[in-house]
């Protein structure tokens, strides 16, 4: 990722605020992206009432902020993780994912030959995912659904300005409540599900995750985390002929109510391999848990005839390991369902392939930061100081009067 010098460099407290972000973004063309939602229309229109004008830092403006995007960059978000400090993130899971993990996602999805129509990203943030998916499939629709409306507007300035504006969507809600239109082609899940423990999700949604499972005949916990929900409705959400790659938290693998998650793998989400990244090893900056990357395939296992199905498990010693996720011992569908934790197969699967190169091709892309965190981005945002006071260091979303605000989570 290209950066700017340190001195033109402010932090986002300086900036001005989150009003300020919202008016960069408003500059950089997020109004180009379609979608917008009230709550997004109100901050825009916060932010044009305060006058932002002139937000960027000396020798950083606009023009300069698309470049960056365009080489690969991502200041909106390093902006607003400047602004929101990991304490403040914490509640939505608001980690944007190193570089070098998403090229490994897509890199997997580029392998299986399918070319999706459309890729959605279910917690779009600074659409890190979207924007590079867009590069790889010039053809494809991109589509982002985010609960928050400040990492929404930063998603669509993000899209617009990296020239992808005309075929992004980004929806304002729930993941697990939104629905998606039909495709024309294979959807491409990819992204980074929130990493929320049960203790912040309401009662509505774990009875929501015990309906839904039910619905698939499985039974779910109320001690799941969010990621759990989400592989949940990405099962919802997909149709057989569908893939997907999704980096959470590796906890569902072990405990007891990661259990749904890995009877979805083993049934109608089609699971094809899972990448445990060492514990050891940190992915991003501000988390603690240990990530596992899961990829799958709905229908896999109709088109296959039920066969010798079987999925793969690779253990890697850092994320540079990945590369294109092609690696891993596949593990027999049946020996997976007889376990109740997969960890130990992973344990196992990585001695056996240390000696017979199954981890995979190593990949070429630099070094990543850690694992639920935003820390090799850094508190970068590039908002000079003038700007609107009284909005620095606010705690969410500035704008009292948008009430989709105060409505946006059901849990
Ligand atoms: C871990 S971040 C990933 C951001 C981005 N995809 C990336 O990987 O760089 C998760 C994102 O999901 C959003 N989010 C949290 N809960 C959500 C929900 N229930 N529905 C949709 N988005 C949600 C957060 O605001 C955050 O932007």
């Amino acid at each position: 990722m290209t950066r700017m010098p340190s001195d033109q460099r402010v932090s986002g407290q300086e900036a001005g605020g989150e009003l300020g972000l919202v008016a960069a973004a408003d500059g950089l063309g997020a109004a180009t992206v379609a979608g917008w939602s009230d709550a997004e229309r109100c901050l825009v229109a916060q932010a044009r009432r305060a006058d932002g004008a002139g937000l960027w830092a000396p020798g950083f403006g606009a023009d300069a902020a698309r470049a960056e995007i365009r080489r690969g960059g991502d200041p909106l978000g390093e902006a607003f993780c400047a602004l929101r400090e990991p304490a403040r993130r914490r509640p939505l899971g608001q980690t944007f994912t190193p570089p070098m993990i998403i090229e490994s996602m897509i890199a997997w999805a580029a392998g299986t030959g399918t070319r999706p129509a459309r890729v959605v990203d279910p917690g779009t943030g600074s659409a890190r995912f979207l924007i590079a998916a867009g590069r790889r499939w010039p053809e494809a629709e991109l589509v982002g659904v985010e609960i928050d409306p400040l990492a929404a507007i930063v998603g669509r300035a993000s899209l617009a300005a990296a020239g992808l504006a005309a075929r992004s969507r980004i929806i304002l809600g729930d993941y697990r409540a939104v629905s998606l239109p039909p495709s024309a082609g294979p959807t491409l899940f990819l992204g980074n599900p929130p990493y929320v423990r049960h203790h912040q999700i309401g009662p509505d949604w774990k009875d929501w995750l015990r309906r839904t499972a039910a619905r698939y005949g499985l039974p779910a916990s109320g001690l799941a985390g969010l990621h759990v929900h989400f592989f949940l409705a990405t099962t919802r959400h997909a149709r057989p002929g569908d893939l997907g790659a999704l980096i959470t938290a590796a906890e569902w693998l072990d405990v007891n109510y990661g259990r749904l998650v890995r009877d979805l793998l083993l049934g109608m989400l089609g699971g094809e391999s899972v990448h445990l990244v060492e514990p050891a090893v940190p992915v991003f900056a501000d988390a603690t848990a240990t990530s596992a990357i899961t990829c799958f395939r709905p229908g896999r296992d109709a088109a296959a005839g039920q066969a010798v199905r079987a999925v793969r498990l690779a253990r890697v010693a850092s994320p540079a390991e990945l590369g294109s996720l092609a690696g891993g011992t596949p593990v027999p569908v049946q020996v997976l369902r007889d376990e109740a934790r997969w960890g130990p197969l992973l344990r196992e699967t990585a001695h056996e392939s240390a000696g017979t190169s199954q981890l995979g091709t190593v990949g070429q892309l630099g070094t990543v930061g850690q694992l639920g965190t935003v820390g090799q981005l850094g508190a970068t945002g590039k908002l000079r100081t003038a700007g609107q006071p009284g909005t620095a260091g606010q705690s969410g979303p500035p704008g009292q009067p948008c009430p989709a605000r105060r409505a946006r989570r059901a849990g």
